[in-house]
């Protein structure tokens, strides 16, 4: 007996209750979801920025590499946002002198909003897919279709108060984000400043009020962050930055060595998309903070900076880089992520026995 064998393993279906998380962007490859997949854990695609046909094409990509369970993600459907032109204006400005070092000497047109139906269209994909699990983040949506579709469904909470919300909807089980993560917040309820609340905090005050399995999402790169969660009443665990090293994820050589550098260097900022996000700290995050410029609204923000983020990657500019990481990313490993997978159970079995005293 592991102790790995919790209640999340029967709910999702997996040897192993550990998730790789969903990270939009690119970076949960097809190749990194089935190999997590295969490997005994859940590997799980970010599918948010994503539209239906290439949801659709990726989810069969997953399929022909593994039979094995898997997730989906989706970001739940936003309030639209509002591009003042004097705000893009006052952005543009900010950006333009950290654009020209990188030979953009046109600002960025001014972005305009995503499609609103867009989630809906997603969802649909989803459910018609008849996806194992679907995972979703930022607030609450229609779930209906997923669930006559047979999907277990995860929602993310931050604070207990959402938590209490997603059991009421009826998820199957609660992905707890704590302060530590990394990528955007997915704070629904209340303001985002009461909502950074570190894991050891957060887990057992939540699992003391639902009835569903709770998963710990933050921080956690090795198997004495998996033990620890178990200990403080998860029944699992999602990791999306210890992943971000595995060479089938989608990250770039450059954001791998940023995320191995960052050593108490991230922060939560709403620079890189407009909602509230921890990433490393670099000269672009500091100097978009320093300018006292309010970002613009999710996801504008991320529309405005996109092609210097592309540019900077281009030409290999670490300082001119926005990566989303979590507060442990410094402990990066870059291993296949079966080899990834076997090592973070290697190391719970370690932390666990060593606890027990044998
Ligand atoms: C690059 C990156 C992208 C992310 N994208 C998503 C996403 O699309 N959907 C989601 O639910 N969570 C997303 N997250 C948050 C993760 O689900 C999870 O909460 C976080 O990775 C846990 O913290 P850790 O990175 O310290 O392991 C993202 C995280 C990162 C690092």
């Amino acid at each position: 007996m592991s102790g790995l064998d919790t209640g999340v393993c029967r709910l999702l279906g997996t040897r192993y209750p550990i998730v790789q998380a969903p990270m939009a962007g690119g970076f949960t490859t097809p190749e990194l979801v089935a190999a997590v997949s295969n490997a005994g854990a859940l590997g799980s695609l970010g599918g948010a920025t994503l539209g239906p046909d290439e949801l659709r094409d990726a989810i069969g990509a997953i399929r022909r590499l593994t039979d094995r369970p898997f997730a989906v993600n989706l970001f739940a459907q936003l309030p639209p946002p509002e591009a003042d032109t004097e705000r893009v204006a006052a952005m543009q400005a900010v950006l333009a002198p950290l654009r020209a070092e990188l030979g953009l000497s046109e600002p960025q047109d001014v972005p305009s909003a995503p499609s609103p139906g867009l989630v809906e269209a997603q969802l649909a994909v989803v459910a018609d897919e008849r996806v194992p699990v679907f995972s979703f983040t930022f607030g609450t949506l229609s779930l209906e279709a997923v669930r006559e579709a047979g999907s277990v469904i995860l929602g993310t909470a931050t604070t207990v108060a959402e938590a209490v919300e997603l059991e009421r909807l009826g998820v199957d089980a609660i992905v707890a984000q704590s302060g530590e993560a990394g990528g955007h917040r997915g704070t629904f309820l209340g303001s985002f400043e009461d909502a950074v609340v570190g894991g050891v905090a957060l887990v057992p005050r939540i699992a003391d009020r639902v009835s569903v399995p709770v998963l710990l999402a933050g921080g956690i790169m090795d198997g004495r962050g998996i033990a620890a969660a178990l200990a403080l009443g998860a029944e699992g665990v999602q990791l999306g930055t210890a992943f971000l090293g595995c060479p089938e994820a989608g990250s770039t050589a450059l954001q791998r060595s940023t995320l191995a550098g960052a050593a108490d260097r991230t922060l939560v900022t709403r620079a890189y998309s407009g909602r509230q996000a921890r990433l490393v700290r670099t000269r672009l995050v500091d100097a978009i903070e320093d300018a006292g410029v309010d970002p613009l609204p999710f996801p504008l923000q991320a529309m405005l900076v996109a092609e210097l983020r592309a540019a900077a990657l281009e030409a290999d500019r670490q300082d001119l880089l926005f990566v989303l990481a979590g507060q442990g990313s410094a402990a990066i490993r870059e291993l296949p992520a079966a080899e990834l997978v076997a090592t973070l159970v290697r190391e719970t079995e370690d932390a666990i026995r060593r606890l027990a005293g044998r």
